[in-house]
């Protein structure tokens, strides 16, 4: 199986992921970033990683997804600063599987991932904050070990 990490990180909880990610598949497997990715129709397997920005997939990573429409087998894994499982951190994965509109995606994985606290400044002063905010506190420290640990799982269903 020739398989693909690409990903999108501006912080590195994402490349976190994508590490955790490519060092799970066969030996040789490449990883890289978004700006760099290779035409995804030459591997077997693409998996995706990118960060929630406007409560979307960063806009690389929606690039690059446009380009995965109709793939044999896509692995999609995200970070954010929302509680994973909530409507928001949903929404955004189901954002990203339209934009890759007719790719078998095989699995997918979220986590929280620690927010730059200058954002988390700005983003306060807003007149409406986002939804997303009130969770950013317990995103500290994430990815941690143990999400790690969940994506290695999500993952290896979809090695099966
Ligand atoms: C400009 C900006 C916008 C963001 N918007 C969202 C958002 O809409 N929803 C969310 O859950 N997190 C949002 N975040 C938080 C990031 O998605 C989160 O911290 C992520 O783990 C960053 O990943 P990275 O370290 O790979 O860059 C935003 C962060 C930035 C910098």
């Amino acid at each position: 199986m020739k398989a693909l990490v690409v990903y999108s990180s501006q912080t590195g909880n994402t490349q976190k992921l994508a590490e955790t990610v490519c060092e799970a598949l066969p030996a040789g497997t490449q990883m890289c970033v978004v700006d760099d990715a290779p035409d995804p129709a030459d591997y077997d397997l693409v998996a995706l990683g990118f960060w929630l920005q406007a409560g979307k997939p960063d806009p690389k990573s929606s690039g690059y997804l446009e380009r995965l429409k109709g793939h044999k087998k896509v692995f999609l894994f995200a970070t954010h600063g929302a509680r994973p499982g909530s409507d928001h951190a949903n929404n955004a994965m189901a954002c990203a599987q339209s934009l890759a509109e007719g790719a078998a995606v095989a699995g997918t994985f979220s986590c929280h991932g620690e927010v730059n606290p200058k954002v988390l400044e700005k983003v306060k002063a807003k007149p409406q904050p986002p939804v997303w905010l009130d969770d950013a506190a317990d995103a500290v420290g994430h990815p941690k070990a143990a999400d790690l640990d969940n994506l290695l799982t999500a993952l290896k269903a979809v090695l099966k």
